[in-house]
């Protein structure tokens, strides 16, 4: 049995974590830290466990591994004490605000030999996972070029609040690029296998206000352009100004044919070939903001590979050194958007 704890007990506690550690049969939650007391009761509530007053009380007690579910601005901080008193961590996305806090968390999972996973549970869903099996094999070839989406109509109906920290620089760091891009950007990595080099992107704010009418200081709207170790270009594109159907698509076109992904409301993947072929695979619906704030998530898998990782003692396929990447790139396009330049990716760590 592996033994949790929850460092921050608001939405993605509420609606993933928790649940999610409730339904697998190997992991137990132990207990619950939030700054608001009330959110760490009401879960312990639900699902069991005890509500500790302070991080350094949790992290004390019998406990394997944590999530860190706080605003962006506290994971770096709350992961690396929690690796610090040697619990195993999964980390909310995005990572952490700056890129050294990001390669500081790496590095210390690796120092105490403990494993250090991110959020990113794009890499978990069903169409993805079996497009990576598809490209992976060969069968489709080597990426040509790309677009992947994410857009729904902003942080306000996740959270329910018209003004939240994801509004706010400080806390957030980044708006709808901190939120969405870091998904989208990850996922071109992921299942390219390839390294995006040189990015130009943009940042815009046009829509989001705060209540006294200004506009918020995060992007509401994201682009950019991605060019791959291999030549590859494709786009990305985030927005939470999208005030009609959420749009979580993806398309690959590859030397051998084309990947469809989450851009048909019945087919999950869509897999076009050059003799006109088209072969639809119903596997999963991603559930969106809206569906999952009404109580309609279905399992993300991230649970089930944070707990079946800790029990095997294997990698997660979202581990933070492989998600360090994508936060390279993002840090890339946020430098890119500020000076209007395009900005090579550096390796560092
Ligand atoms: N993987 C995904 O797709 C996904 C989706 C939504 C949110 N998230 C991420 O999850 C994280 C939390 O988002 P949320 O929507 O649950 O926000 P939220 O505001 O609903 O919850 C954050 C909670 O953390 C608590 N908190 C803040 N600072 C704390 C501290 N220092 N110590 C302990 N508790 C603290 C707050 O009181 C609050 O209850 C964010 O980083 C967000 O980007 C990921």
């Amino acid at each position: 049995m592996i033994k949790v704890g929850i460092i921050g007990c608001g939405k993605i506690a509420e609606v993933r974590h928790a649940p999610e550690y409730d339904a697998n049969p190997n992991a137990e939650i132990v207990g619950y830290y939030d700054v608001a007391r009330e959110k760490a009761e009401a879960l312990a509530k639900r699902y069991g466990g005890r509500v500790f007053d302070s991080l350094e009380d949790l992290l004390a007690a019998d406990l394997d591994a944590v999530s860190v579910c706080t605003a962006n601005r506290f994971h770096a901080e709350n992961s690396l004490q929690a690796l610090a008193a040697g619990r195993h961590v999964l980390c909310e996305k995005p990572m952490a605000m700056t890129l050294e806090d990001c390669e500081a968390m790496v590095r210390s999972a690796e120092e105490k030999h403990l494993t250090l996973m991110i959020g990113l549970n794009q890499r978990y869903a069903k169409a993805h996972v079996k497009a990576k099996e598809l490209l992976d094999s060969g069968e489709m070839g080597e990426v040509l070029t790309f677009e992947t989406h994410f857009a729904h109509p902003g942080p306000e109906g996740w959270t329910g609040q018209k003004n939240s920290w994801f509004f706010s620089k400080k806390i957030a760091a980044f708006g709808a690029m901190a939120d969405l891009g870091v998904h989208k950007t990850d996922l071109i990595h992921y299942l390219t296998g390839h390294k995006i080099v040189r990015v130009k992107a943009a940042m815009t704010t046009i829509d989001k206000h705060y209540p006294d009418g200004t506009l918020i200081d995060v992007d509401d709207n994201a682009c950019a352009i991605y060019t791959l170790d291999t030549g590859a270009i494709g786009t990305m594109q985030v927005s939470w100004t999208n005030y009609g159907q959420e749009n979580n698509s993806t398309k690959l076109y590859c030397r051998n044919g084309v990947l469809r992904l989450y851009d048909d409301p019945q087919y999950s993947l869509i897999v076009e070939k050059p003799d006109g072929t088209v072969t639809p695979y119903a596997l999963d619906v991603l559930t969106s903001n809206k569906e999952q704030t009404s109580g309609r998530a279905t399992n993300t898998g991230v649970i089930d590979a944070f707990i079946e990782a800790l029990q095997n003692h294997t990698e997660p396929v979202a581990s933070g050194r492989s998600a360090l990447h994508a936060m390279k790139v993002v840090f890339a396009d946020e430098e890119s958007a500020r000076t209007g330049k395009e900005v090579e990716v550096r390796d560092s760590l």
